[in-house]
């Protein structure tokens, strides 16, 4: 069952958000935290990097695994999840880059990339804290409405709906990768506590099928019900279906 934090709207979905991933390192310094990318989580980063401005934590033995990185793109290309980390967060506090994992996109051997990312979240023990946005279609991650629920990190194509999403953020469609690499359903659901940040009317439909729907594959957001300490943190809009 996942528990719902209700927020009035983007700013107070993001102050919330921060707050339990600022409680979590306060109380474990030496957390592993999952984190994620797209518009939904910055205003929590931004929230976050406020917090330890003012002296309120320490992120020097934090370790962090992101959720997703496109197939294809220099760890250094503006429109890479990599530099998008730096910019939004990393730099911004007294992390250790040498901590922080986002998986290999200019890696173009996937077995190679995927396996050695699953070994690092391994071998830390998995991760306390996972942050997750959610996709218009119910992805998380970049686990994609399937067949059946993934397992381990692996290579995806992306589907229409998500190019046409993500486009925004690319001068032309054309230019957003086909392609991505992306932690698992099951490397999520490793996660101790889960946290799900969603805003806005464009994504009612999916958090009413993450949290009423059936336990599909077709709406990979609808495992979360069954994870033991999920919780959504997420705007009037995003919940005015509910
Ligand atoms: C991308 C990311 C997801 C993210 C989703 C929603 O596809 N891979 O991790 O949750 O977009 O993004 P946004 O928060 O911008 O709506």
């Amino acid at each position: 069952m996942l528990k719902i934090m209700r927020a009035r709207d983007y700013d107070d979905m993001s102050r919330k958000t921060a707050n339990i991933i600022l409680a979590q390192v306060i109380l474990k310094p030496t957390s592993v935290l999952g984190l994620a990318t797209g518009t939904t989580p910055i205003g929590a980063y931004e929230a976050i990097i406020r917090a330890y401005e003012r002296g309120d934590v320490d992120f020097s033995q934090v370790q962090t695994f992101n959720l997703d990185e496109y197939r294809g793109l220099a760890n250094d290309d503006p429109q890479s999840y990599h530099y998008f980390m730096r910019k939004h967060l990393f730099d911004n506090i007294n992390i250790d880059l040498d901590h922080v994992h986002v998986p290999d996109g200019s890696n173009a051997d996937a077995a190679a990339a995927t396996t050695a990312y699953d070994q690092m979240i391994e071998d830390a023990g998995f991760c306390d804290l996972q942050l997750l946005g959610i996709g218009r279609n119910g992805h998380i991650g970049f686990n994609e409405p399937d067949a059946a629920f993934s397992t381990g990190t692996h290579c995806v194509d992306l589907t229409r709906s998500t190019i046409e999403a993500n486009a925004r953020l690319f001068e032309r469609e054309q230019d957003v990768p086909r392609q991505a690499y992306t932690m698992g359903i099951q490397s999520i659901m490793h996660s101790r506590m889960v946290i799900i940040a969603a805003a806005g009317d464009e994504k009612a439909q999916a958090v009413r099928d993450m949290c009423q729907g059936p336990v599909v594959p077709s709406c990979p957001a609808s495992v979360l019900q069954l994870h033991p300490n999920a919780v959504l943190v997420a705007d009037e809009l995003a919940l005015s279906l509910l």
